[in-house]
């Protein structure tokens, strides 16, 4: 099979496309014919070496945390045929045309999505959600979101309406209608006003591009409040200890490949409370420009790869016109 992969860290440059052998999946584990891999930051953050304390030093690596696509072999929860889609490990192996999945990991796609859409879901609306239930949200808790028109922020301002919340979404001028089109009650332009001076307060400040701090968000948390952040920091280990003697709390946010959170995900989109937000989609040989396009951080909400091209991509370079 095919498979976008790197064989030492590096730039966008070290991913090529190469043959290499098929998964066998194990005993738990489901083979997947991929359609589409979403593109994460943890993606070039394990391609240019900046987390290999944690990546480790094996090679070749194929990269790629979320995927969309179709069930190869019955397994004990699913068909041959089934549209899934799931969040993988951390070895990721979603940039490649076959990949081996834990059935705990998958979930259905709901109807009327497509691959592309559908792997533009699981981490970074985990991540979201993971955070969420840490916050405990729930109806009528006051939530602000810095970042708000990124992959992980535009699905938390819709899940977070999902799950009742008041919101209050942070972007940059451009993004202002897309954000209070996801839903946001109240959107805050970052480059006109400086959120962390705002005299309102939050049941939970959730920084989901992690360009603020707990040290300056502190004072918007009402007493039990809880800011969390996707990127850890030095001062978060400290706050570890803190934590447990003050009423406000900082936590950081280690997203789960949990397919029980996915699946409420997907009844979200079935409902139409979730949908991706899609940038750009890919052909699975240009990754390299997906990474490019995503380091520069202006991404409104998700990038993806095409594996297999859609249907519709197909009538359109045949040049089918449709009634
Ligand atoms: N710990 C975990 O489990 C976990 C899980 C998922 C993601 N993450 C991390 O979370 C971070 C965000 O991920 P992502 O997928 O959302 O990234 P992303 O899609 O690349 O974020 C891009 C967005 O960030 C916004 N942005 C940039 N600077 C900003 C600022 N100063 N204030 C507010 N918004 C700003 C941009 O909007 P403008 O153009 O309007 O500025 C853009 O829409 C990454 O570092 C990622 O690695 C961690």
């Amino acid at each position: 099979m095919k498979a976008l992969l790197i064989r030492e860290y590096g730039g966008p440059e070290q991913l090529t496309l190469e043959e290499v052998g098929l998964p066998s999946p194990k005993s738990n584990e489901v083979l997947i014919k991929v359609h589409a891999a979403g593109v994460n930051p943890i993606d070039f953050k394990i391609r240019n070496g900046s987390i290999k304390a944690i990546s480790g030093s094996k090679f070749p690596k194929v990269l790629g945390a979320d995927v969309a696509g179709m069930v190869e072999q019955n397994s004990k929860h699913f068909r041959v045929g089934d549209k899934v889609f799931a969040m993988l490990n951390l070895k990721g192996g979603a940039y490649a045309e076959y990949v081996s999945v834990k059935e705990s990991q998958l979930a259905k796609i709901p109807d009327g999505f497509g691959f592309a859409e559908a792997a533009a879901v699981p981490l970074a609306a985990l991540t979201a959600f993971q955070s969420f239930k840490k916050a405990a949200v729930k109806g009528g808790s006051r939530v602000l979101i810095n970042g708000a028109s990124g992959g992980v922020g535009s699905f938390a301002v819709q899940i977070a309406k999902a799950m009742g919340a008041y919101v209050v979404g942070i972007t940059s001028k451009r993004n202002v209608d897309l954000v209070r089109n996801l839903g946001a009650d109240e959107v805050i332009d970052y480059t006109f006003s400086d959120f962390t001076q705002s005299t309102h307060k939050y049941d939970m400040v959730f920084d989901a591009v992690a360009t603020s701090s707990f040290k300056k968000c502190k004072r918007l948390l009402e007493p039990n409040g809880f800011y969390i952040t996707t990127v850890p920091n030095h001062g978060l280990l400290w706050h570890r200890f803190f934590n447990l003697i003050r009423s406000k709390k900082a936590h950081f946010i280690m997203v789960k490949p949990l397919g029980n959170d996915l699946k409420i995900l997907a009844e979200w989109m079935a409902q139409g409370k979730l949908k991706p937000v899609i940038d750009a989609v890919f052909p699975l040989k240009e990754g390299a420009r997906a990474h490019q396009v995503l380091e520069m951080g202006r991404t409104r909400g998700k990038l993806v790869l095409e594996v297999v091209p859609s249907e519709e991509k197909l009538q359109a370079e045949a040049g089918v016109v449709k009634a």
